[in-house]
């Protein structure tokens, strides 16, 4: 359908949309949507059941399709397929630039009419709401908003062998030191692909700065792979991987997080969906673990954003679509979806004061904006789908080959970012 209708058809739908989602939720007609999504952990699951009975007040039936895997690798791959065989979800938990992605195919529905009702442009940070955007029109429904650079503590361990939560990188190291001396394991990690590249990228940010990190992961620029700082952090992420010991294996993140709460690890590095998890199992923060920021990153946001997007089909649904998208800003909502969630609202002005102390100077940090935010590769905030996971290759194979020297894995990203750089 040439463009020109395709915006006459969702204009006229979205009027329709929106004369239903103003009427009282009693009187609107139930609508039902299938959403496909990655939040499987207990924690993850929490949140998205509110989600479920939020929208069922407002008449609208979550039919879910969940698929395993953190990360969305799994969940990533069977939207492709879904597409291609013209069976794509109503509704998609969709990241950073895959938004983008899809949206050049012009498969998503266009939610311009609900942004402008519910005056996204003055409640959202500018940040969310810019990639929320294709060509300037408005293609997701934002939820949350995740910081990656984060390290949480068992606090029982630290306490037993007298240890502070590290802020730099010499006390991260001291601390991993004595923990291993006294036979504890100092770093819950696992072996996949992503999660090997959230703590590469929190290590970068601190050797190198957003500056670096930008350079590498966002611009793709193969110069910046020779920085000795991108090889001070190659060379950290060497070190941490010997403080995971023989528990190294490729496992979720759920299972990983388990040991840190067991006490069979004493550190994690994770997003904080996994404050999300360790308070959903009643665990709190600064009570019986500390979230804090990786060492040597304190003012910096390492970000991804969680976000709903819905394929157009034959705007059969576009309605309900837009009734759900709407939805799904509520400020009630926001605040109860974060909160179990472990993210925090994309609305800005808000009350940071009721969040725990790790949202709290998530919220605050992230509203700072500028050079304070950083986009997170491994989730798709700094550079597409294939892209990352081409660098997200690179970077593993020198995780797992330890007889890589660190000079010739910085000459292997270099010729990668080589061919992947815009005109490269
Ligand atoms: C991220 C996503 C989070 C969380 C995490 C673990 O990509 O933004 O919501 O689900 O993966 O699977």
């Amino acid at each position: 359908m040439p463009p020109d209708t395709r915006r006459f058809r969702q204009r006229r739908l979205l009027t329709a949309g929106l004369a239903a989602a103003a009427l009282p939720a009693a009187r609107a007609a139930e609508v039902s949507l299938q959403v496909l999504h990655w939040w499987t952990s207990p924690g993850e699951r929490r949140a998205a059941d509110v989600l479920v009975a939020r929208l069922a007040e407002e008449g609208i039936r979550w039919r879910d399709a969940a698929i395993p895997g953190g990360a969305g690798v799994g969940a990533g791959k069977v939207l492709r397929s879904r597409v291609l065989a013209g069976d794509a979800p109503e509704a998609t938990q969709m990241i950073g630039a895959t938004i983008v992605e899809w949206a050049d195919t012009g498969l998503l529905l266009e939610l311009d009419g609900v942004a402008r009702g519910g005056q996204w442009a003055q409640a959202l940070f500018p940040e969310v709401l810019r990639g929320v955007q294709h060509r300037g029109h408005v293609v997701a429904a934002p939820l949350g908003i995740h910081r990656i650079n984060l390290l949480y503590v068992n606090l029982a361990l630290f306490e037993r062998h007298r240890l502070a939560v590290p802020r730099q990188w010499d006390d991260w190291a001291a601390a991993a030191q004595v923990l291993q001396q006294a036979g504890v394991v100092p770093l819950a990690l696992s072996r996949e692909p992503w999660q090997v590249t959230t703590l590469l990228e929190g290590l970068l940010l601190a050797s190198g700065g957003p500056v670096l990190y930008r350079a590498l992961f966002s611009r793709l620029d193969a110069r910046a792979a020779a920085d000795p700082r991108f090889a001070e952090a190659l060379a950290r992420l060497r070190l941490a991987k010997a403080w995971a010991g023989a528990d190294l294996t490729e496992q979720p993140w759920t299972r990983a997080l388990e040991r840190l709460r067991s006490g069979s690890a004493a550190m994690m590095v994770m997003g904080d969906w996994a404050k999300g998890e360790l308070m959903a199992g009643g665990w709190n923060p600064g009570e019986h673990f500390a979230c804090v920021p990786v060492p040597g990153t304190a003012g910096h946001h390492l970000y991804s954003v969680d976000t709903l997007t819905f394929f157009a089909r034959d705007y059969a649904q576009a309605a309900a679509q837009e009734r759900m998208a709407g939805a799904l800003l509520a400020p009630a909502l926001q605040a109860e979806f974060n909160r179990a969630k472990g993210s925090v609202p994309v609305r800005r002005g808000l009350d940071a004061a009721a969040m725990d102390a790790c949202a709290r100077e998530s919220y605050t940090l992230f509203a700072r904006g500028g050079d304070a935010l950083v986009p997170s590769l491994a989730h798709r905030m700094a550079t597409g789908e294939s892209n990352k996971d081409a660098i997200v290759a690179e970077l593993h194979r020198f995780f797992v080959n330890d007889a890589l020297p660190v000079a010739e894995a910085q000459r292997r990203l270099a010729a990668v970012l080589r061919v992947l750089a815009p005109g490269g």
